[in-house]
């Protein structure tokens, strides 16, 4: 039987503990024996739950492309998968269980395939070992504190021919320098923290995802600018609780600061996840209000209208406090489309504190809301707590639904024949004669158009609406949103800027004018002198020695060197257009 090695298996008692942060930066060495074994090989990648999933996603198919694999997206053709499962609510188990049973096929096809378990699942006690049991062919199982030691950890299981279970739920680090194979070429999520500390009662996230812990705002800004650079159109900064951003630093960071830093940077649209209400301050606004390129787009998860039902989720706000933050916000940005998060049967729930839940959505005006049924999770207090009956919250649920539909069409309805941005997802997937997109108030939007728009902003006026969605044709000609949308990116490019910007030095240069004014003399020179024997001889090679002097000048060997490499992006460029 294959052995099965446990470097660190979860425990939520010590996943609740908060050690100090251990900060690094990532050689990005690949053991040899995976540079080896990735030779011809192809990974797949299937996420679950929130944007810090394919974050992490993100990260894992970079250290695997970096190993030398490639990426399939048919699961069937790929001789190593990652299954990067998600905890905040139930029957995720079940799922991972469905999805490992699908790839013994490629076991059986391919005895090297190698199969890795990751995300906040395998951060829960006890669920490494029970899957390993009925999956003896797993290869891997990581938790989310694992994710930069991906390479070394494969390494180790072909060294060893044998199963690694390895979720520490002990870990604070913060690691820089991680490769990223980007899902996008035109929207980024950006992490600025990792981790959470608020210990909502309901919440498994502070167990597996560990203690909250903020990167360095020049970490932060240096790879935002390199995604503007790379002419991506939309960042999203990612954190549990981006409005605490920085306060761990104790340095004076704050997330108004760094919001204020990565908007300057001229990214066309910039967003942020999560926000947590009690830490939003007036400052964030100012800095939202002040920023033409920060969407009017909000999400704040409220979770519940009733401060008594607060009280035992452990949020830190009360419903009054919620009301005053968001007439504070629509006063400074009136047009601003408010969504949230709301948990219906939290344990204790009554029907006076759900009535709550339902006067707070119409009271907001929610452009939209995503609604959960409580779901217990082990270890946390409120799975501890007297649950309230499943009819119910089903027929609360439902209620609460009506409740979000009628809000999301009022908001939806209020966008008819207006002309908005929208940023070019792709093709639609309910039409494939459609294109559709975000507007920047987060609405969905179809419309007719050709698909070398994707990635392009392009504005949209809007005809009709069917509340989660809305129908609407392009403003212009799409060939000449397309010239305008790579005169943005040759406008950003770094590259095309020193291209530029060193033309002109050349053409003020005063070595080098003085050089081409004798160089021009000599050549007349030269030219009266044809026929006159030695002379002749000697003018001409004064000139090809200045000839030379011109060719191999530093400033020009560098210009040629760049324009080569520019009429390859510029052949780029026309490829697109073709
Ligand atoms: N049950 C139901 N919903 C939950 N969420 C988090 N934990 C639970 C749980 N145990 C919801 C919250 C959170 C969103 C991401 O998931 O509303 O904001
Ligand atoms: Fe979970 Fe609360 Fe942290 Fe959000 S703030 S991740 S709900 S504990």
């Amino acid at each position: 039987m294959k052995k099965t090695l446990i470097i660190e298996a979860p425990n939520s008692k010590k996943a609740a503990q908060r050690p100090p942060v251990f900060r690094s930066v990532d050689s990005r060495t690949i053991p040899p024996n995976l540079l080896d074994f990735a030779k011809g090989k192809k990974f797949y990648i299937r996420t679950y739950g929130c944007q810090a999933n394919y974050r992490d996603e993100e990260t894992m198919a970079g250290y695997l492309s970096e190993a030398g694999f490639e990426r399939t997206d048919d699961p069937k053709e790929a001789n190593l998968a990652i299954i990067n499962t998600c905890a905040v609510r139930e029957n995720a188990e079940e799922k991972v269980y469905g999805e490992i049973g699908s790839f013994k096929a490629n076991k059986e096809k391919d005895p090297s395939f190698m199969l890795v378990l990751a995300g906040c699942v395998m951060g829960e006690e006890g669920v490494g070992e029970s899957l390993l049991k009925t999956y003896p062919f797993i290869s891997l199982i990581i938790g989310t504190h694992e994710v930069s030691k991906l390479p070394l950890l494969l390494s180790e299981v072909l060294k060893n021919r044998q199963t690694l279970v390895s979720s520490s739920s002990f870990s604070s680090e913060v690691v820089e320098n991680m490769p990223s194979l980007r899902l996008s070429s035109f929207e980024a999520y950006v992490n600025i923290s990792y981790g959470c500390d608020k210990f909502c009662t309901y919440c498994i996230v502070p167990y597996t995802r560990g203690r909250e812990r903020s990167r360095q705002m020049s970490d932060v800004l240096k790879e935002c600018q390199d995604l503007v650079e790379s002419g991506y159109k939309q960042i999203t900064l990612l954190g549990q609780n981006v409005n605490s951003y920085g306060l761990d630093l104790k340095d004076g960071t704050n997330f108004a600061t760094l919001l204020d830093k990565v908007a300057s940077l001229g990214i066309p649209r910039l967003k942020f996840l999560t926000s947590y209400p009690s830490q939003f301050t007036d400052e964030m606004i100012a800095v939202m209000a002040k920023h033409k390129n920060i969407d009017p787009w909000l999400h704040l998860p409220v979770q519940s209208g009733s401060s008594s039902c607060l009280k035992r989720m452990g949020r830190r706000y009360t419903r009054e406090e919620y009301l005053s933050l968001a007439k504070r916000i629509r006063e400074k940005i009136p047009d601003i489309a408010l969504t949230t998060d709301i948990i219906v049967g939290f344990p204790g729930e009554t029907e006076e504190e759900f009535e709550d839940t339902i006067s707070l959505m119409k009271e907001v005006r929610y452009a939209s809301a995503y609604t959960f049924i409580y779901s217990p999770r082990i270890g946390t207090p409120a799975a501890r707590m007297v649950q309230v009956p499943h009819e119910i919250t089903q027929k609360r649920f439902l209620r609460l639904k009506e409740v979000v539909d009628d809000l999301t069409k009022e908001s939806s309805d209020k966008m008819l024949g207006k002309t908005v941005e929208v940023l070019v997802e792709g093709v639609s997937k309910k039409d494939p004669n459609k294109l559709s997109g975000y507007s920047r108030n987060g609405k969905l939007i179809h419309f007719e158009g050709p698909s070398y728009l994707t990635g392009c902003l392009v504005p949209i006026k809007v005809l009709s609406s069917k509340t989660y969605s809305l129908h609407g044709e392009l403003v212009g000609d799409p060939l000449l949103l397309k010239a305008k949308d790579l005169a943005y990116l040759m406008s950003v490019d770094p590259f095309l800027g020193a291209f530029k910007n060193l033309g002109d030095v050349l053409s003020k240069d005063p070595e080098l004018q003085s050089l081409g004014e004798k160089y021009i003399e000599l050549k007349k020179k030269t030219a009266l002198s044809m026929g006159k024997g030695k002379e002749y001889e000697e003018a001409k090679k004064t000139l090809l020695s200045y000839q030379d002097a011109i060719k191999s000048h530093p400033l020009l060997e560098n210009y040629r060197s760049m324009e080569k490499e520019a009429r390859e992006e510029l052949s780029e460029i026309a490829e697109i257009l073709r």
